[in-house]
């Protein structure tokens, strides 16, 4: 029995395309999807001024399919240098929807960011002021601190008082991937948002580490055990609005992923919709899709909802593509290990 399901174009509220023959070689996957896309900052160099994101948003546009309706929404990475009148200005021109704060040394191309907060408090200030919002990358870098427990401990000694310290500033807890997250994120008033990816909803550190190292599961923050997956699930799945979808599609060419010191990221784009509506589907809740994808994340960002629609079918197993190729080499996309029975009409 074939069924039809048909939700407004969904928009990617984080989402990493790089830059030359990668980004040639992937943005035509989230062009096909979503409607807009929340447009990492994280490039050799990052793009940390105004006129860095207007020349990066250029390239993105002139790589775009002529017949594509995606408008990227960019980003600032915040550094101890960051001048709070560029930012309040790229926010006025309506050049850039956040900036970006990555912990020094948390994730990939992360060196440039925030050692010492108070040398940012002056931008968050100006940025509470404008409400526009902080995109935050949830791990300390403490080395420390087990892996598993950076988002934890992040959220107790850096969020929470980063927060209580700037009144009315607009956070987004990006890619969440713990019950700590979760309940922070509940907790927080409208101030506060979670983005959840899509693979945090189906693989746990099990699927990573047990029978065999899997590199193409390894991403940042890494997955955690299977009780936080579920709690990440029954909060995407549950209509609050608090919570919606920031793919961080994080595309880097196998011969980094299958190496001795592998980069971290996983590459969900080109089939990020068809999983989400199996996923939403087994969890009973494929009336949540769409708010999820496609509402909630507008509604916190503050643009109108896209009037343009994707349309999804199910039927009998779809074959998934597996790899996108590059000039750089070949990208694997992420597999999520179980029969896939949606298929999407962008
Ligand atoms: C991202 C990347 O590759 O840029 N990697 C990842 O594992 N998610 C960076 C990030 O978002 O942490
Ligand atoms: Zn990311």
């Amino acid at each position: 029995m074939t069924s039809k399901l048909t939700i407004r174009r969904p928009d990617d509220w984080h989402l990493h395309l790089r830059d030359g023959a990668v980004l040639n070689a992937v943005l035509p996957d989230s062009a096909a999807y979503f409607g807009r896309a929340l447009i990492m900052p994280n490039l050799i160099p990052p793009v940390v001024s105004a006129a860095d994101a207007r020349a990066y948003r250029d390239r993105i546009m002139a790589a775009l399919p002529a017949d594509a309706d995606f408008a990227p929404q960019m980003t600032l990475y915040l550094t101890e240098g960051t001048d709070p009148e560029d930012v309040a200005a790229a926010a006025a021109d309506g050049l850039i929807a956040a900036v970006k704060l990555y912990p020094a040394g948390a994730t990939t191309n992360s060196d440039s960011g925030v050692r010492d907060f108070d040398r940012v408090r002056a931008v968050l200030e100006r940025m509470a002021d404008i409400g526009l919002p902080l995109c935050v990358h949830g791990e300390v870098t403490d080395p420390d601190v087990d892996i598993f427990d950076r988002e934890a401990v992040f959220i107790d000694r850096v969020l929470d008082p980063l927060r209580r310290a700037t009144p009315g500033l607009r956070v987004v807890m990006e890619h969440i991937t713990t019950s700590d997250g979760v309940a922070y994120a509940k907790a927080g008033g409208d101030d506060l948002a979670a983005t959840i990816t899509t693979h945090h909803l189906i693989i746990n550190r099990n699927h990573i580490l047990a029978g065999g190292i899997r590199p193409h599961y390894y991403c940042l923050p890494v997955a955690k055990r299977e009780t936080h997956r579920l709690d990440l699930l029954e909060a995407a799945t549950s209509g609050n609005p608090t919570f919606f979808l920031g793919t961080d599609s994080a595309p880097h060419v196998d011969a980094l992923k299958e190496a001795a010191c592998g980069c971290a990221g996983c590459y969900t784009a080109p089939v990020t919709m068809p999983l989400l509506a199996e996923v939403f589907e087994a969890a009973g809740a494929l009336d949540q899709l769409e708010s999820f994808t496609s509402l909630h994340g507008a509604g916190f960002y503050g643009v109108p909802p896209s009037e343009a629609t994707l349309t999804f079918t199910k039927g009998a197993p779809v074959d998934l593509p597996r790899r996108v190729p590059s000039d750089a080499g070949p990208i694997t996309i992420f597999d999520p290990g179980f029969p896939v029975h949606w298929s999407v009409t962008p």
